[in-house]
């Protein structure tokens, strides 16, 4: 059993800290929103009854420095997922607050738990993007991006997970802090999601489990992303948590499970809930979409800690829909 501390409880959070309790260790839940305010509440109360997230809860904004490092200090943790974030379309519109929330307080966690001088490393996980790349001037991105590829990302939220990763690099190598991260792709469950540019899928999801027939989403429907179903994005971020250190040969690492397209994921819907018509209006995040990778190569991943990806696009699709409450034609 580890001392946990999850920071930043939304899309990820609200999966990731139910999971940690399962598996019986002592979980600390701290958001800058009570928990009935966060994206993820129901996902929460589903997984821990509302007491038991109320128990766990602490209200803690991390661009207050002092409760921050407060909170770590009064807990010290084993383990601290630091998810707390502004993602990629909410960053645009803010990029010194992004630079600040997701950059300034990985510092921060960092050189307090660097100041512990533990016997053993305090492991530090933060989860990187797909966001951290971008095309070399000139060039197109690899359709299938490996996870050594120059860091060239486009958006203020690109450019923050590159720190991140660089930061969490260091910190293992000089400031005694087991760092361990993920390039996540676009992810998907019935939280709503948190304001990155993934998010059209997401609307796709919920606009056909609550039978409409039609939606709006802001990309072109030959846009190509990674995604993730978000039981195999918890799967992978406590498996790269607990992975032993002698087998990383890396920091952060690339993970992948399914690359549709948007008029794929329109079809598999399609597929399952009859008349579904996409309009397809790109506004600015689409330049962002489409400097991102079409597909992430992950052998590291699978070579150092065995990560496979469990769901693919159908098999997602039916889960997503039944559990967003979609009934079925009888
Ligand atoms: N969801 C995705 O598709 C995706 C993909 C790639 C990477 N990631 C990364 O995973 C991490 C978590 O993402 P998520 O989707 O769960 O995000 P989210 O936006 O759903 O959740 C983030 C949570 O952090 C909280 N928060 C924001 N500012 C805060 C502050 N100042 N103090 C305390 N809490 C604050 C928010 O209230 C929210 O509950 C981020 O680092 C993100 O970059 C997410």
């Amino acid at each position: 059993m580890a001392r946990v501390l999850v920071i930043g409880v939304g899309q990820i959070g609200s999966e990731l800290g139910p999971a940690l309790v399962e598996q019986g260790h002592e979980v600390v839940l701290a958001d800058r929103l009570p928990p009935e305010e966060t994206a993820g509440w129901d996902v929460l109360q589903k997984g821990l009854g509302a007491d038991g997230v109320r128990k766990r809860w602490h209200r803690l904004d991390v661009s207050d420095t002092p409760a921050l490092t407060g909170l770590l200090r009064e807990l010290r943790p084993d383990v601290t997922y630091h998810l707390a974030a502004l993602l990629s379309a909410t960053g645009e519109k803010n990029p010194d607050l992004c630079w600040r929330i997701n950059v300034d307080t990985t510092r921060e966690v960092i050189s307090t738990l660097s100041s512990f001088n533990a016997a053993v490393a305090p492991r530090l996980v933060v989860p990187s993007s797909i966001a951290a790349f971008g095309p070399l001037p000139g060039e197109e991105i690899p359709a299938v991006t490996p996870d050594l590829y120059p860091m060239m990302p486009t958006s203020m939220y690109g450019i923050t997970k590159v720190a991140g990763e660089l930061l969490g690099a260091y910190a293992a190598a000089k400031q005694n802090v087991d760092f361990r991260g993920l390039r996540f792709p676009g992810l998907l469950n019935t939280a709503p999601p948190g304001g990155g540019s993934s998010d059209f899928a997401n609307m796709m999801y919920f606009a056909a489990a609550a039978g409409k027939h039609e939606v709006e989403v802001f990309c072109r429907p030959d846009t190509r992303i990674p995604f993730m179903y978000m039981p195999d994005a918890v799967k992978a971020i406590i498996e790269v948590a607990m992975a032993p250190a002698a087998r990383l040969s890396r920091r952060t690492y690339n993970v992948a499970a399914m690359s549709p397209s948007a008029a794929d994921i329109a079809a598999a819907l399609r597929a399952r809930v009859g008349r579904f018509d996409v309009r397809y209006v790109p506004d600015f995040r689409q330049a962002i979409l489409d400097s991102w990778p079409r597909a992430l190569e992950d052998s590291p991943a699978r070579a150092d800690w065995d990560w496979k990806p469990t769901w693919d696009l159908e098999s997602m699709t039916d889960d997503l829909l039944a559990q967003l409450g979609w009934n079925k034609p009888a």
